[in-house]
């Protein structure tokens, strides 16, 4: 009778039974009558002994042969052992190889340049710490999504050819469209905005591309970007919707994915204190005065730096609420502060630790005039915004949203120093292979 097929994750709850795994070699060691495989299954990694004693004399010989990624299946007995994480290891009876590697594994346990294991990505998916970081991307969106779902936002795709720029017009990527010229979309808010019109609450997920020159370690080209939008709502409600939205998910994570976070040895602390204390909130010119204080030469009227976001968030525990940024450097949707026009009713969520903006929103504007003049202002191409201004003629209502862009929530979440390792096969500029 064949034994059944568990995966390694779930092997604690087959102690003492007679189980198979299928899996590859990950790392092995040997010591006499004794060899001891390391063999994971994406689901984890599980530490199988195969005693001299116990098996054929071709196995042993075979097994002591095998080489790291080797494909195998493992039948054996489930043991209880308290020293490994997984809490088990398996006392192997039988081995059967699916495919041995004719050339050396090209990543080896010992350490390598991120260049090489970024060219080699198709392969370094496989290790414990990027295993570990997907798998809590992969929680994320489902938590994401949920959070929407769950207060009834309406799930509406975005295109991705568009006519137009949405965030400007200095990073857009341009594509043939049969006889026309298209843009890869930067965010799916407009779009979003006619869908609140239509549903009251809705948001897309999906891909967005920036032909972003620079090469920080926050950026790359093709992104995830999580947008809600809502009708009838102003910037206090959308920030307050962030809020709720961060911490559900950050708690989301803290609950399920322990083990993963172990892997990355995350301090917890600030993530805690998102999900149990209201965040730090800054009204630009504050954020400008603390800058200062820390040693920027920013100038009132200036984003942000990529340095200065460092420097602000540094010293935070919990996330920062910067809202009312000058207009200026904004995009032409933002509504104006009717308290102070040079001001916008924008808002930016910023991860603490250095980490820096992870989400931008705020209310937008519905005056159909002055949104002609931004559009003027901004040199867009009216024609193109034809749609979009129906919008305002229509049963026009305040409404705010946000894009939280998914990779740079996972970097903080998982304390990575770069947003590279955040997506399985990050697109950057000098990076469009494997
Ligand atoms: O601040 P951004 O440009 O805002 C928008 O696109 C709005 N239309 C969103 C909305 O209100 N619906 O981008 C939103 C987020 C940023 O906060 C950041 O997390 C992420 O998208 N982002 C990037 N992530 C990785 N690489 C890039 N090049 C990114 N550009 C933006
Ligand atoms: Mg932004």
């Amino acid at each position: 009778m064949s034994t059944p097929h568990i995966r390694i994750s779930k092997l604690g709850q087959h102690i003492d039974q007679n189980v198979t795994i299928k899996g590859w070699l990950y790392n092995k060691r040997s010591s006499g009558k004794l060899q001891f495989l390391q063999v994971r299954d994406g689901s984890g990694i599980v530490q199988c002994v195969i005693f001299k004693g116990d098996v054929p004399e071709d196995l042993f010989k075979e097994a002591s042969g095998l080489t790291q990624e080797t494909s195998i299946i493992i039948t054996g007995l489930v043991k209880q052992d308290d020293r490994s994480s997984l809490g088990v290891e398996i006392g192997v009876t039988d081995l059967e190889v699916v495919h041995q590697p004719k050339e050396d594994y090209p990543i080896s346990p010992k350490d390598h340049g991120v260049a090489f294991l970024l060219d080699h990505r198709h392969l370094w998916l496989r290790s414990k710490r990027q295993n570990a970081i997907l798998k809590i991307r992969s929680r994320l969106i489902q938590a994401i999504r949920r959070f929407f779902d769950d207060q009834d936002f309406v799930c509406l795709d975005a295109p991705i050819f568009t006519p137009n720029a949405c965030e400007g017009t200095s990073n857009l990527f341009e594509t043939q469209y049969f006889d026309d010229k298209a843009y890869l979309s930067q965010s799916g808010q407009l779009y979003m905005e006619a869908g609140a019109m239509a549903f009251g609450k809705v948001y897309c997920f999906g891909p967005t591309f920036r032909a972003e020159k620079s090469k920080t370690r926050r950026h790359l080209t093709e992104f995830w970007m999580i947008e809600p939008e809502v009708a009838f709502m102003d910037l206090d409600g959308d920030i307050q919707l962030a809020e709720e939205f961060l911490a559900f998910v950050v708690a989301d994570i803290l609950k399920h994915q322990k083990a993963e976070l172990e892997i990355l040895e995350r301090d917890l602390s600030t993530l805690e204190n998102t999900t149990q204390k209201g965040f730090v909130r800054l009204q630009y010119d504050d954020a400008i005065k603390q800058l200062h204080e820390l040693g920027s030469d920013i100038k009132w009227g200036d984003d942000f730096g990529a340095q200065d976001e460092t420097i602000l968030t540094e010293n935070f525990d919990r996330p920062i609420v910067v809202h009312r940024f000058p207009k200026v450097f904004k995009a032409f949707y933002m509504k104006e502060d009717p308290q102070n026009d040079q001001l916008s009713m924008s808002m930016d969520i910023l991860a603490p630790e250095g980490y820096g903006e992870i989400i931008g929103g705020g209310a937008r504007e519905t005056s159909l005039d002055i949104l002609e003049r931004k559009i003027k202002d901004h040199e867009l191409p009216r024609d193109a915004f034809d749609w979009y201004m129906d919008l305002r003629k229509y049963g026009s209502v305040p409404h705010a949203g946000f894009g939280l862009g998914l990779e740079r929530l996972v970097a903080w979440v998982c304390g990575l120093h770069h947003v590279r390792e955040t997506i399985p096969f990050p697109r950057m500029m000098e990076r469009l292979k494997p």
